[in-house]
């Protein structure tokens, strides 16, 4: 459902969870707690974990959508029961069986994501959630995530995922423009989103914790209409204390990249229904630009490329991913886990996917190499307000990768898209110049990683350099 997540394909399907001390210190120094997992001796938070249950399920895939779902139709049909009857048993049976659980972990957070996770029954999610309870040590004050989309539950549904412990909810909202949302090949409508608001409202109160997602460049979207949308949104009853904004990617393999790629643009007309145009490039990054000004005046941190909050309420299944210790838990079609430093990717297809579940012996593809982890962090901390800590990287990986990521950041310095506190150590991209040309400043401490003469022996010494 979430879209802007292609950077980062292997945790694409994995959004997990705590907020590591490490996030709140100010200082990187090589004493803090910001450990590596194998010394795993110091933060105190360190047995948290997340747990993340992909939900593949939506009525029909949105036409920029490239994530792992299953299109249903209409969720009235007999056909969809057994089909979720099917998954949730294979899912049941992987959160048993597949796990080499590690006891000390206290789960903090557990986010339903998809998919449509508001789609399936209530017995369904009722299943999961005890299976987790039964299976994980729940810390008591969990937060218990649930992502919804307008028109797909009403009053009592609801009000039986809360009093089933679901405490907070990211609302697929995307646009407000009845146009938009047809030609995204969104099901609801600006009306359903004001019914969707009021039942949350009703069932939760105030002070639901709630997030809201929205997309930027989208197809017909003017600069005009971008910050009008963004007033709408402050002046609603029940006001976001959380938003992710996502600047549309016309991915291949959509129905947006037949329609929008560039060899394509020229003869839209063989779509079969109106297509709007996409923005400029210079309209689009001025909605992204405007977006973080105007919701920092209305008090929201903007602690992510995507993400803003008001104080107290970033998310927490987001913390862990962008943390690089974070550890989480993943079960489902698609998803990604990270336990004990190791990535793996379950298979994105429902056939493969089952046939996995019931056959052990199919090993998932796990990156774990020197190579790609530090990558990882690199993307990842980036990413984050608080940044990438190098001399942590000099300590962990060696002074190499760290001067090598200083090169890499130095034409984003001198172009004011980067920042270096050379005190603290700690390089972050500007908000929001930097942070709205993320993907070219990383590539580029990429490229300059990837030109170490070190870089490309390593994969034979991977195993003894990982531990
Ligand atoms: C759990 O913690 C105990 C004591 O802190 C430790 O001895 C043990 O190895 C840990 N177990 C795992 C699976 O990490
Ligand atoms: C919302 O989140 C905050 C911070 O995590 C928490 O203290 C508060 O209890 C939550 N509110 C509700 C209604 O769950
Ligand atoms: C919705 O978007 C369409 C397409 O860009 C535009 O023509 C229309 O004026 C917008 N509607 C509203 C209510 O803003
Ligand atoms: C990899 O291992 C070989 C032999 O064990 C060693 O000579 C070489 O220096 C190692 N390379 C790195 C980058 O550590």
């Amino acid at each position: 459902m979430k879209v802007g997540y292609g950077w980062i394909l292997l945790l694409s399907a994995a959004r997990a969870f705590w907020i590591p001390s490490t996030l709140h210190n100010p200082s990187c120094r090589l004493t803090s707690s910001l450990s590596v997992r194998s010394s795993s001796s110091t933060s105190l938070l360190a047995n948290n974990a997340g747990v993340y249950i992909h939900i593949p399920f939506c009525r029909r895939r949105c036409r920029y959508c490239d994530f792992a779902i299953v299109p249903v139709g209409s969720e009235d049909r007999t056909g969809f029961t057994q089909l979720n009857d099917q998954y949730t048993t294979a899912l049941l049976h992987e959160i048993t069986h597949h796990t080499s659980l590690n006891n000390n972990h206290t789960i903090s957070s557990i986010y339903f994501g998809g998919g449509t996770p508001s789609l399936v029954p209530v017995s369904t999610l009722q299943a999961i959630l005890e299976k987790l309870y039964g299976r994980f040590n729940v810390a008591p004050d969990c937060e218990i995530s649930i992502e919804m989309d307008p028109g797909t539950f009403d009053f009592a549904k609801a009000t039986a995922l809360r009093d089933m412990g679901f405490n907070r909810v990211s609302l697929g909202v995307q646009s407000f423009n009845d146009t938009i949302l047809e030609s995204l090949g969104r099901i609801h409508r600006k009306n359903d989103v004001m019914n969707a608001l009021k039942i949350l409202q009703d069932v939760w109160g105030n002070d639901l914790n709630y997030s809201m997602d929205l997309i930027s460049g989208l197809p017909g979207l003017s600069v005009a209409e971008w910050v009008h949308t963004l007033e709408n949104v402050m002046h609603l009853q029940l006001r976001p204390n959380h938003l992710s904004l996502y600047d549309l990617q016309v991915e291949p393999g959509t129905v947006f990249g037949r329609w929008y790629s560039d060899s394509m643009i020229n003869s839209i007309s063989s779509s079969p229904v109106t297509t709007l145009p996409l923005p400029s490039d210079e309209e689009a990054s001025f909605m992204y630009k405007y977006a973080s000004g105007f919701l920092r005046y209305y008090g929201y941190d903007h602690y992510e490329v995507s993400s803003y909050a008001t104080p107290g309420h970033q998310s927490q299944h987001n913390q862990v991913y962008w943390a690089v210790d974070g550890e989480w838990y993943a079960f489902g079609l698609g998803a990604t886990s990270h336990i004990n430093g190791q990535l793996a990717a379950r298979p994105r297809t429902m056939a493969d996917y089952l046939k996995w579940v019931y056959e052990p012996t199919v090993s998932l593809p796990s990156t774990n190499s020197f190579q790609d982890r530090l990558l990882d962090i690199v993307l990842k901390r980036l990413r984050t307000k608080e940044g990438l800590c190098l001399p942590w990287i000099g300590e962990t990986f060696g002074s190499n990768y760290q001067n090598a990521i200083r090169r890499g950041a130095e034409l984003g310095v001198e172009l004011a898209l980067a920042q270096l506190d050379e005190e603290r150590g700690i390089l972050t991209l500007t908000d929001p110049h930097g942070l709205l040309f993320s993907n070219s400043i990383i590539s580029t401490i990429f490229a300059e990683l990837e030109t170490l003469p070190e870089w490309s022996t390593l994969k034979e010494n991977e195993t003894t350099l990982c531990g």
